[in-house]
């Protein structure tokens, strides 16, 4: 595997697979990888002749600088992982060569910012995402990009950007990857002290009890937000937020139908977790 931290060079490795047409994989991450970081790569190295890995822990996205000085960082461990899962190119910049100090652009998409994580973490939070996303697919630019499910409003973001923008390139979504009691992995859970860890799956719990009620036929979207919380709460967890949103564009919903996303935000101890489940309900009366 090659580690390439300019983009001049990363451009060399990736000339030779353009010319012969060759598709290209790409999974954009943070680092400090685990199972379902590596489970994108594995879905590109099945996809796609090419595959690029980035590891960027990109400070435009961090609202707050000390989850920033706090974000885990193991950039040997990392690269012996992607070149485990037989990636082509390790793609690792440093800030200066993301944002030089006469970087002045933001690309931003309204609207599907604002909601759920957008209340918490400020819109900006987004903006920071798709203006790195932006400009690491014009980097690389795959014909491939894959995202996980875990980050429900980053994945509709992302896609809602691509489609606004025309950029050539395919967005596959990857089903969220869990621990053996139903915890979303994320690179901050090594963060969770054992009592935290215990309680950090009342994230999932909540979103069971949301499914079971759908399943049975609940339509009312409070009556499901009431009943998730209380099981949240029975392991002293109380939700920043328990939405019901359309999946497409993120708009709340008073009655479940159609194609819903479920999203849960919270602390527990400290460290903020987000998780979500998707949906389709039987359409509404209009249909
Ligand atoms: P990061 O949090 O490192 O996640 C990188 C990719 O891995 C994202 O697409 C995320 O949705 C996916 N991922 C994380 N946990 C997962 C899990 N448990 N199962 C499946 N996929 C999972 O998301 C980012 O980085 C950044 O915002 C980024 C897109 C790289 C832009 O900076």
């Amino acid at each position: 595997m090659k580690v390439a931290t300019s983009i001049a060079s990363l451009r060399v490795e990736l000339a030779d697979a353009r010319r012969s047409n060759r598709s290209i994989g790409f999974v954009p991450t943070m680092g400090a990888l685990h199972d379902g970081h590596l489970s994108l790569i594995q879905r590109a190295r099945a996809e796609t002749d090419v595959v690029i890995v980035s590891i960027f822990v990109n400070p435009m996205q961090f609202n707050e600088q000390s989850d920033l000085a706090n974000y885990p960082r193991d950039l040997a461990g990392d690269s012996e992982l992607v070149a485990a899962e037989r990636a082509d190119v390790l793609f690792a910049p440093d800030v200066a060569e993301i944002y030089p100090p006469t970087f002045k652009t933001v690309v931003a998409v309204h609207d599907l910012s604002e909601p759920l994580e957008g209340v918490i973490r400020g819109a900006s939070h987004f903006a920071g995402v798709t203006t790195v996303v932006a400009k690491l697919f014009n980097i690389v630019q795959p014909t491939v990009a894959y995202l996980g499910q875990k980050d429900a409003q980053q994945a509709v973001i992302v896609q809602r950007m691509v489609r606004d923008l025309a950029f050539p390139i395919r967005v596959t979504i990857c089903p969220t990857v869990r621990e053996a009691d139903g915890l979303a992995m994320s690179s901050r859970n090594v963060r969770l002290e054992p009592d935290a860890r215990r309680r950090a799956i009342a994230l999932k719990l909540g979103l069971d009890v949301a499914d079971e009620m759908i399943a049975a036929g609940e339509r009312d979207v409070r009556a499901v937000v009431r009943a998730a919380t209380r099981r949240m709460a029975e392991l002293d967890v109380e939700p920043e937020y328990f939405d019901v949103v359309s999946a497409d564009d993120l708009t709340p919903l008073r009655s479940i139908e159609n194609r819903v996303l479920i999203a849960v935000a919270a602390r527990v101890g400290g460290v903020r977790l987000i998780d979500n489940m998707l949906i389709q309900a039987p359409g509404g009366a209009s249909e």
